[in-house]
Formats: structure tokens, sequence, C-alpha cells
């Protein structure tokens, strides 16, 4: 039988994968630095577990051992990824996570060839971001295949997590991205304000440097693609002064140390009744330069339950398909993968 095992097991969203695993009677090995934190999640969820740090070659080596497959779940993955997946060419084994960092995703892709030498998947980004954004676009060019522009937006980031916010506040001095012309280039934050429909309504919503810069890019070769984020109504009062201020804040490093302490203040993330009312939406549109285009929506559960049972999801199908090499998730597992997850809808007209 395939095992694998889940690093990062005891944060937040890692628990929610492990647990959702524990509901279905799967049985992942759950793995990370800390025996204290990872000792009573796995008795309480009756699993398996390996302690190894990262800088620990020997242990880690020691827990991907008779392992198949790792998700990464232990971010910011600009500090995580890197060693698990050396481990993982190392010892032939699949290697997901999921994150949406695009440095995170250049350094996997440039490992493409040596993946496939060794036999193994590396599949970043197995999560909202960009499972569905990623199977969207694909699913916009194959039917616009002409397509030189794509634009991605997502809403329904009502409640991040404390990951989360730590993850973008280390990402936030660098501003913005948008691909053009097949290059990443600059692009101020809290600019370029867009409009943008999704199934329930209409809202205003901001450029980002979301991971499908670099992903829709692999998946789709469209060479200019910007991905923008919608805040919530009670958010746009903020709006791209907000933006711009925590920008210029987290620019300095002490202001930025500070403000990342302080999340310890806020909830770890959203919390069960959340995850179970709110809804993730995102939205995808493929234009040609004659002015031809073709729009697509989905609807998927909240954006961390999303997450876990996407996690899931990546998992069962790469022990069924077996795919090698480094690849995004519409690359691996094919455009209509977002619809194995469960409750997911997608639209190609609204009425
Ligand atoms: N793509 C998506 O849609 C998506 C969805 C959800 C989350 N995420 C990302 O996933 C990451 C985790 O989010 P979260 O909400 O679960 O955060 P969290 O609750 O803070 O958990 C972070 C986990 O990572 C571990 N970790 C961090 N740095 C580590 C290191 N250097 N070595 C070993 N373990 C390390 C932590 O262990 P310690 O407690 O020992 O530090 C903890 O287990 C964030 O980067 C977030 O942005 C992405």
């Amino acid at each position: 039988m395939d095992s694998w095992l889940i690093y990062g097991a005891y944060g937040f969203t890692g628990r929610l994968v492990a647990e959702e695993a524990a509901k279905r009677g799967l049985k992942p090995i759950l793995a990370g630095r800390d025996p204290k934190k990872l000792r009573p999640l796995a008795e309480r969820l009756g699993l398996p577990f390996r302690v190894a740090a990262l800088d620990d070659a020997s242990a880690l080596d020691a827990a991907l051992e008779d392992i198949q497959a790792v998700l990464n779940t232990a971010g910011p993955f600009v500090q995580t990824a890197d060693p698990l997946i050396k481990t993982c060419l190392k010892k032939r084994v699949h290697y997901l996570d999921i994150t949406g960092e695009i440095p995170v995703f250049q350094k996997a892709f440039q490992l493409d060839g040596e993946a496939r030498g060794r036999g193994v998947a590396l599949i970043p980004g197995v999560g909202f971001d960009v499972v569905p954004t990623d199977c969207l676009a694909a699913h916009v060019h194959q039917r616009l295949p002409g397509a030189s522009r794509l634009k991605l937006a997502v809403a329904g980031l009502l409640r991040p997590s404390r990951g989360t916010l730590k993850t973008m506040l280390g990402f936030l001095p660098q501003g913005g991205w948008v691909r053009k012309n097949g290059q990443l280039e600059a692009f101020p934050l809290g600019e370029g304000k867009e409009q943008i429909r999704f199934p329930l309504k209409t809202l205003d919503a901001y450029p980002i440097p979301w991971g499908d810069l670099e992903t829709a890019w692999r998946t789709t070769g469209i060479p200019n693609i910007t991905t923008y984020l919608a805040l919530p109504g009670s958010l746009m009062g903020l709006g791209g002064p907000g933006i711009r201020l925590s920008q210029k804040a987290a620019k300095s490093s002490l202001l930025q140390r500070g403000m990342i302490s302080a999340l310890r203040l806020l909830p770890e993330g959203p919390n069960e009744k959340t995850m179970k009312k709110e809804h993730g939406y995102v939205y995808a549109r493929v234009e040609q330069d004659d002015g031809q285009a073709i729009e697509a929506w989905l609807e998927t559960p909240e954006t961390y339950r999303f997450t876990a049972l996407s996690c899931l999801a990546s998992v069962d199908e790469l022990f069924r398909l077996r795919p090698v090499g480094a690849l995004t998730p519409a690359l691996a597992f094919g455009e209509d993968f977002v619809l194995k997850v469960e409750g997911i809808k997608r639209y190609d007209t609204l009425p």
C-alpha cells in the first residue's frame, strides 16, 4: 500500500488535512519538528508520527524512509520547501505542498529534469492557491486556445490564518507583480482596481502577486497574466490606500517583525462555523488579440476547507495517475481535477 506523510501536520492547515484524512480512515504519517505539538495530535487521531527538523538531514532521511509521497503544509514555504524537495528527490519520494509563493514554484519547476530522472512528481500548490485557479485557467484556455491575455481573480479569503498572514507579510515589502509578454513585471500594490463579477455579486479587486503568475503561465503558456484578490465589503474602506500603507509598514523590518508577532493575538484561522458556511470563488477570463473572450467561474467550499479536501484529492490522484516531473496541479491531474473536490460548482455563464 502507498504510504504518505504530512509535514507540518500540527499547523492550522496541516491539522485540517490530518483530521479529514483520519475521518476517512486514511493512515498518513504525521510529521513536524516539534514532538510536543506532534505527539498529542497523533494520539488524538490514532495516527503514527515521525519527528524531524528541516535542518537535520539524517532525521529527514529517516522520516521519509518507506514513504511514497510527502505533503508539505509547513509554511512560509520559502523556508521549508527546499530541504524537503531535496530529500524527496534523493529518496525518490513524490512531493506536494500548499504554497502560493512564486519563488517556490520557480525553484520547483527548475527541477523538472531532475524529478523526471528520479521518477518522482513535484507538485507545489495543491491548496486553494492554486488548484481552482490553475484548473479554471486551463479550462478557459482550452476553449480559446489563441488567447494572449488571462485574468484570474479569487474571492472569499475572509479570515486568513495566522500562517497565511505571516507568509503574506514576508512578501509584502517586495510589492506586486504581473506577467507581461512572458516576463514578471513589478506592479504597484493597491493600484489597478477592477470590478469583477462573481456568482453572487460584483466585487472590487486589486492585482496581487498570486502563485498563478508562475503556474498559469506554465499550464497555459499565455504570456500576459494578472491575478486579482477581491476584498470583502468590510475591508473595502481600506482598499488601495490600506494596501499601500501595510506595504510601507512592512518595508521596515522592525514594524514587519512587530506585525508578525502581533499575529498571535488573532485566531489561528477561520472557525468551524465559517468553514462550514462560507465559500471561495474563482473567476477566469481569457482574451484574444481580436477581443474575443471566454469567462468561467468556480464556487468552492470555504478556502481552508477546500485546501484540506483538495490535498486529499491530490494524494488520491497522485497515486492513481503516477505523474512525473515538476508540474502544476492542472498539468498533473487535468483541468477537470478541481471538479473531483467535494462541493465544487463550475459555471461557464452566469444568469
Ligand atoms: N495555497 C493555499 O491555498 C494555502 C492554504 C492554507 C495555508 N497555506 C499556507 O500554508 C502555510 C501554513 O499555514 P497555516 O495556516 O497552517 O500556518 P500555521 O498554523 O502557522 O502552521 C505553520 C506550520 O508550519 C511549521 N513550520 C513553519 N516553519 C517551519 C520550519 N522552518 N521547519 C519546520 N516546520 C515549520 C510550523 O511548525 P512550528 O509550530 O514548529 O513552527 C507549523 O506546523 C502558510 O504558508 C500559508 O500561507 C496555503
